[in-house]
Formats: structure tokens, sequence, C-alpha cells
């Protein structure tokens, strides 16, 4: 029996493969690095979405999901106050209803149109309408931001929505597919998969990537302070990874796309500094765990560097990997087979509990 499932195939999957020993990423049949930086996310969603959804213009199938969804989640702004931007984004798509058609582009711009509005409302600003003709990335950001956005931060922000658009049976994807199994439908699947996500140990690291970073402060306290997190038993966001045993492909991609935006040299020599102490910190108090970067500690610069607000990563995590969700929820509804598998009793029988 295997607690955390570590070592149980649950589903066969045409859509991504991850390597944990050789540190590689596949999404259907390209390696990540061919994919993130050079295809749009609309083209690698049509792509991952092949033989699931056909999509004749996927700019302008999600630009018109994003109108849609708008239109169905607007009125809805008042009810963000005092939730944090992931509670929002769980609280907006909860409201649409599972029987709409055309579902799979409506859930991607919903998602972008929640991640949006959740971070603004926690804000207490107003949610800016979406621009149907124009590009995801860019358009999510402009929505987030209420102000145009240049194209430098519109491709960092696109190449990080493709470097996080599905990995494999993790969490949450795991979680929507159990839900769509039960054919509850895709809306509700993608709900379970946001529900999954927001867990520190998943998708809520980033946020605490930062946070490390601000209570490490500078480069010689680095080592020190780790240490002494480890000492309390705490784990150190942004590393460990359940499947790989190398460093992730997806934090060398995002660190690139960090690297290419102004003005960031400063704070990326101190994150490479603090990652360099926290391998080394690892590899001695945690001897043959190998443990090393994943995707999150990059992930956090990239989402600090474009000015999204901490409580705004997952969110926007969430918002890029709703297409990973759809093609799963909708591969294994095609399965016709509920996922039920078997826990093992060790509680008293009966007799013994009488
Ligand atoms: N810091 C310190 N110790 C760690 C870390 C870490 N980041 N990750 C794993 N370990 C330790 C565990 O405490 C455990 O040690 P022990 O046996 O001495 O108790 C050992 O390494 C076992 O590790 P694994 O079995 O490889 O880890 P597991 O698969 O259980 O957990 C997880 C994977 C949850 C990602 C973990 O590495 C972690 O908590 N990382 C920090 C949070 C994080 O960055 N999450 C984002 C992951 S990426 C994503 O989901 C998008």
């Amino acid at each position: 029996m295997s607690i955390g499932l570590d070592d149980v195939i649950a589903a066969e999957t045409v859509l991504s493969h991850v390597d944990g020993e050789a540190g590689r990423l596949i999404v259907r049949g390209h390696d990540l690095e061919e994919l993130a930086g050079r295809v749009s996310y609309e083209d690698a969603v049509a792509l991952l979405w092949e033989g699931f959804v056909s999509l004749s213009d996927p700019r302008a199938a999600l630009g018109n999901g994003r109108a849609r969804a708008f239109a169905l989640l607007s009125g809805l702004a008042p009810r963000l106050h005092g939730l944090s931007p992931v509670e929002g984004m769980r609280l907006l798509l909860a409201a649409l209803p599972d029987a709409e058609p055309d579902h799979a582009p409506l859930a991607v711009g919903a998602a972008a149109v929640a991640a949006a509005m959740a971070v603004r409302g926690a804000q207490g600003l107003p949610p800016i309408a979406p621009d149907p003709a124009a590009g995801h990335a860019a358009d999510l950001l402009r929505m987030l931001r209420g102000e145009p956005v240049e194209e430098g931060d519109a491709k960092a922000l696109d190449t990080y929505l493709v470097t996080i658009l599905d990995h494999g049976l993790n969490a949450s994807t795991f979680t929507a597919r159990v839900v769509a199994s039960t054919e509850a439908g895709l809306l509700s699947a993608i709900v379970a998969g946001l529900c999954a996500l927001k867990g520190p140990l998943h998708g809520g690291a980033p946020g605490p990537v930062l946070d490390m970073l601000d209570a490490i402060g500078s480069t010689d306290r680095a080592e020190e302070w780790l240490d002494a997190a480890i000492a309390r038993n705490e784990r150190l966001m942004g590393f460990g990874h359940r499947v790989y045993r190398v460093r992730d492909p997806r934090a060398d991609v995002l660190k690139g796309a960090v690297s290419r935006l102004k003005g960031r040299d400063n704070r990326i020599a101190f994150a490479e500094a603090v990652e360099e102490a926290a391998l080394r910190v690892l590899a001695r108090r945690k001897p043959g765990r190998r443990l090393d970067t994943n995707v999150e500690f990059y992930t956090a610069l990239l989402l600090e560097a474009l000015g999204v607000p901490r409580a705004g990563f997952t969110p926007l995590f969430g918002a890029g990997r709703t297409a990973g969700w759809v093609a799963h929820a909708l591969e294994q509804a095609g399965t016709g087979r509920i996922i039920r598998p078997q826990s093992r009793y060790v509680g008293p029988r009966p007799a013994e509990a009488a």
C-alpha cells in the first residue's frame, strides 16, 4: 500500500508525461522547451486539446470564452469582499453552470476572468472587462492590472501559462479526473482542481517563496536561515517534488523568462544565491533525498516582476492549469469508468468495539 499513491498508475494519458529522473516534461509529444516562449498559450491549448476539443481559431475561441465568462460573472464582484484571491476565484468558478454550451473554452476564459477579478476584488478594485480580440496572456494581465500591458510583460506571462499548462497526474489534475469520472460536469471538475491546487504543498507555494526571500533578507544570512528552518522541521518553499528527483525543467524556462524582463538583475542574483544555499542545506540535512528546485521558485520571481500581488500567484497558476484540467477531465470522462479506489480498514471490528 502507498499512502501518497506514489507508485500507483491511476490513468493512461496522451496529454503529458513527467520524467522525474531525467528532469523532462513532455506535452503532446513535445518537450516543454519546444513550446514555452515559442508558441502562444492559445496554440498550446489547442495542441493539448487535440482529439478532445476542436478549436479552429484558438485565439478567438478563448477571447469569446473570456467575454462570455465576464457576462456571467461580473455581477458577482461585490461578493469578493473579504475573500482572498484564490477564495474569490473559487467562488466565481463555482457560480458557473455545468451545462453551459462550448464549455471547454468557457472554462479557460472564465479562469482568466475569475483570477483577475478575484485579485482586484481582494484589493477593493472593480473588475475590468476582457478584450476578446487580445491575446489571452496580455488580456489576463490587463484585466488584472487595469492598465495597458507592455509586449515584454505579456510575453513573459504567456511563457508562464504555457509552462504550467499541464503536468501529468499531479494532485489537482487527479482531483479533476476523480470528479469528471462521476460525470459531475466539466466546470465542477475545474472547481475541484482549483481547491486541490490551493494548498501550500501544491500551487500555494510561490507566495511563501517570496515570504522566505524577505525573511532571509540578504545573501550572507541565507544558509544560516535555511538551516534553522530545516531544524524547525519546516519545508523550504520552491524545493522538492513528488516526481522530480532532479531539477524541475520548468524552473529554468521560467528563470529564462524572468531574466528577459528589464531591471530584475539584482533580484535574480539574490534568488540564485538563496537557491544555491538551499540546495546545499537540503543535501546536508536530507542526504539521499535528492531534493531540487521546483517550478514554484522562479514562478514567484516571474509573477513578482509582473506586479502580481503574492496572494494572486495561485489564481494565476489556476488560470493557466485550467486547460490541463479540462483536457484530463474530458480524457477521463471518455473512459466511462468511475475512479473508486479502496481503503484498508484498520479500526475496531463491531465485536471488539462493543
Ligand atoms: N524542504 C525540506 N524538506 C523537504 C522538502 C522541502 N521543500 N521537500 C521534501 N522534504 C523532505 C521531507 O520532509 C521528507 O523528509 P523526511 O523523510 O526526513 O521526513 C523527505 O524530504 C521526503 O520527500 P519526498 O517524499 O520527496 O516529498 P513528498 O513527495 O512527500 O513531497 C512536496 C513533495 C510536497 C512538493 C514537498 O517537496 C514540499 O513540501 N515542498 C515544498 C512546497 C513546494 O514547493 N510545493 C510546490 C511543489 S510543485 C507543485 O506542486 C506545482
